[in-house]
């Protein structure tokens, strides 16, 4: 079972590995739009938030923006809440998702 699990969880990455090269040239071209906070919140957030922030373990952020400011986003990125843990990411990945949740409204 576990080794079932581990050899899905390869799998997966390698192929996200591959599709990633394969789409090399335009990784950074939509930053401005959310792009790589997108893809941070993807990997670090949507595992408790949802891949389409619609909650799951974790509430639902797509209309976060009109509850929280980017500040409080910032400050629950950095201490955590509840059963979410702190400084899931941090810095500048902290900066641009926190901005980017904001503007969900
Ligand atoms: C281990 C699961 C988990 C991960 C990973 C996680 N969260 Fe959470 N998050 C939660 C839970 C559970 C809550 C609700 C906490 C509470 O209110 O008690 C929460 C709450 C929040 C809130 C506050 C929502 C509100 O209405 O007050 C924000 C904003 C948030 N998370 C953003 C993020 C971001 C951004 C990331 C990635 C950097 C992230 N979370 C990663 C589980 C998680």
């Amino acid at each position: 079972m576990k080794k079932k699990l581990l050899g899905f969880v390869l799998g997966t990455s390698l192929v996200m590995g591959l599709a990633a090269c394969g789409g090399g040239s335009d990784t950074n071209k939509d930053t401005a739009s959310g792009g790589e906070a997108a893809k941070i919140f993807d990997q670090k957030c949507s595992g408790c938030h949802g891949g389409d922030l619609k909650g799951g373990m974790g509430p639902n952020l797509t209309k976060i923006g009109s509850t929280l400011s980017k500040d409080d986003i910032l400050n629950t990125i950095k201490n955590g809440k509840g059963a979410m843990p702190p400084n899931v990411i941090q810095g500048d990945d902290a900066d641009k998702v926190a901005d980017w949740l904001a503007a969900k409204k």
